[in-house]
């Protein structure tokens, strides 16, 4: 047996399984295991000499294996993150420097924002913030000029607009800026923001890639030698590095990625229709919905449904009587996991949304049991 993890004629499910893997090893484990260390023995050569690893902050086995698989997926070279978070800060202050201009997602995940307003302008980088729907716009009219770094996040969350990354990746090229995309709704079976132009993607892997609920996990992927070596030393000197049981496990949880994001997306299809027809429900977003306003961009430019969906009942009420009534729906915040959540955006106070907003992500439990389950916990 030989190993071509190149090949892109692969189907998602064998790529999540077998993404970044090298040449089957006779009497080695199908996947190595992890190498639990801190310092690595030197012996009598200078640190690094040969290649060999030394200290675990800046390079050790088990994260490569990980890194080569999730860059793999991406399709560019990925440095791994202790969080999503320390991967969008990576990529904020790695690649921008006192007053560049920054422009960022106002609708985008909350805590970028408030990263960039307490720390990022301390430092002064000068931010500004473009709705993902209107991105696009603010880019053809050359309104990009002048930027160093532009983030997208699309679909956004929580409200999962969409931006066309190709024609802004155009756009930021032209104006000489950096084009770097948050692809944590989509993961990279979803889209693959490399492809469509962007210099950098950049996930909080705590989210569907992983999707177990139990890690905190992000990283940043890109083709350019220059920004991952700049994103590198970055990582080295701040310690953001994962440590080896964290990548492990992130690798193992990786392997069932197509089949989770297959369940997750059935039942987010089947719970967009269901809230779409209730009574109860004001408005439902989900970008694979019909008539959906992120339903075009998104058939064109993603590869596959998500399993996250918006939607807006009455109040905060309304919204606690269904997690009182739920017998599946769980109330936490986060997505992407195997169990289904509801989460009731305003409680959290950072984004721009109505107290009865919710973000429900579909888990892979059975449809017909979810379905039921939020039908009952909606009541008629
Ligand atoms: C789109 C997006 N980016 C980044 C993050 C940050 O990830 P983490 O919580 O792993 O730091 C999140 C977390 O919810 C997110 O939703």
């Amino acid at each position: 047996m030989s190993s071509d993890t190149s090949s892109a004629s692969w189907g998602d499910g064998t790529r999540s399984v077998h993404a970044g893997e090298g040449p089957p090893v006779p009497g080695a484990p199908l996947r190595p295991s992890p190498v639990f260390a801190a310092p690595f023995h030197l012996g009598d050569r200078p640190p690094r000499a040969g290649g060999a690893d030394a200290y675990a902050r800046t390079e050790q086995p088990t994260l490569r294996v990980f890194e080569e698989a999730v860059g793999a997926l991406d399709g560019g070279r990925c440095l791994s993150f202790a969080t999503g978070m320390a991967a969008v800060s990576a990529v904020l202050l790695a690649s921008a420097r006192a007053g560049d201009r920054v422009v960022l997602p106002s609708d985008g995940y909350y805590a970028t924002r408030v990263l960039a307003a307490e720390e990022l302008e301390r430092f002064g980088l000068r931010i500004e913030h473009v709705p993902t729907r209107e991105i696009g716009d603010v880019a053809a009219r050359g309104g990009l000029e002048g930027a160093r770094l532009v983030l997208l996040e699309t679909p956004s969350n929580p409200e999962l607009d969409v931006c066309d990354i190709a024609a802004v990746a155009r756009a930021t090229r032209a104006a000489g800026a950096l084009l770097a995309v948050d692809n944590t709704t989509a993961t990279p079976l979803g889209q693959r923001p490399l492809d469509l132009g962007a210099d950098l993607v950049v996930a909080s892997d705590t989210k569907a890639l992983t999707g177990h609920s139990d890690l905190l996990l992000g990283h940043v992927s890109t083709r350019d030698g220059e920004l991952h070596a700049r994103l590198k030393s970055w990582r080295d000197h701040t310690g953001g590095t994962p440590g080896p049981f964290e990548a492990w496990l992130g690798h193992r949880s990786m392997s069932t990625l197509d089949l989770r994001l297959t369940r997750q997306a059935a039942n987010a299809a089947a719970v967009a229709e269901l809230l779409a027809g209730h009574p109860a429900v004001h408005r439902v977003r989900w970008p694979w919905l019909a008539g959906d306003p992120s339903f075009e961009l998104a058939a064109r430019q993603m590869l596959r449904p998500g399993g996250v969906v918006s939607a807006e009942l009455a109040d905060e009420d309304a919204v606690a009587r269904l997690l009182a009534r739920t017998r599946i729906w769980a109330a936490a915040t986060s997505f992407g996991g195997v169990h289904s959540t509801v989460d009731r955006r305003a409680q959290w106070g950072g984004d721009a949304v109505a107290p009865g907003f919710v973000r429900l992500s579909c888990g892979i439990e059975d449809t017909d049991d979810l379905v039921a389950d939020l039908a009952a916990a909606l009541g008629r």
